[in-house]
């Protein structure tokens, strides 16, 4: 798994693998920043790793350093789970389709960095989350699975957020689940 961030999405999953009943396995994670979500995967014992672009000179460079970092432990699936970098294609296409992302709002709705936001500036009176397969464009991948909730007269994104990260983190882990049984395939979406 990816992060940049608080990571509970990371921890639900983490949560969700410590049961023998789980079919997936998280074998490591990565995030772009020392993200305070890293202390999660500590907890667990599961490998970390920080990959940070400050310190490359291109976007090219900093992604494949952090795509050796990430088959160095021959995952079956790369999940970004509130992972706030753009990746170059070259990433996408080594992984792809076997790497998923979360995002806040029922995509093709609100792409980008401020979706919870952008919903309520819109006047919005439902969003969600998204599950898609990554691809070369922002938040524009096939997606996998979808669910979605009102907003609530005058709410905060704040607000909001907290309230779709609970149904993101239950989407994730049933997502998950669904790719490692094989209820999902996601050589479905089309190869880069
Ligand atoms: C999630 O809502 C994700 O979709 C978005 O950022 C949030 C990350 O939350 N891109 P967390 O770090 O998993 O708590």
């Amino acid at each position: 798994m990816l992060i940049s961030g608080g990571g509970s999405n990371l921890r639900a999953l983490l949560d969700a693998a410590d049961s023998p009943l789980y079919p997936a396995r998280i074998l490591a994670v990565g995030a772009d920043n020392p993200a305070d979500g890293l202390t999660h995967a500590e907890f667990y014992g599961v490998p970390t790793f920080v990959v940070s672009p400050a310190n490359f000179d291109s976007r090219e460079a900093w992604a494949e350093v952090l795509l050796d970092n990430i088959n160095f432990f021959k995952p079956d699936l790369v999940v970004l789970a509130g992972f706030m970098r753009i990746l170059p294609s070259e990433f996408v296409r080594a992984l792809s389709p076997n790497l998923i992302n979360t995002h806040p709002s029922l995509l093709p709705l609100f792409p980008g960095a401020h979706a919870v936001h952008d919903a309520i500036t819109a006047g919005a009176t439902e969003t969600g989350v998204t599950i898609h397969v990554v691809d070369e464009g922002v938040d524009t991948g096939p997606h996998i699975a979808q669910r979605s909730l009102q907003i609530l007269p005058g709410e905060s994104p704040g607000d909001l957020h907290e309230r779709i990260k609970v149904v993101e983190r239950d989407l994730l882990i049933e997502t998950v689940l669904a790719i490692a049984e094989n209820k999902i395939t996601l050589s479905q979406f089309s190869k880069l």
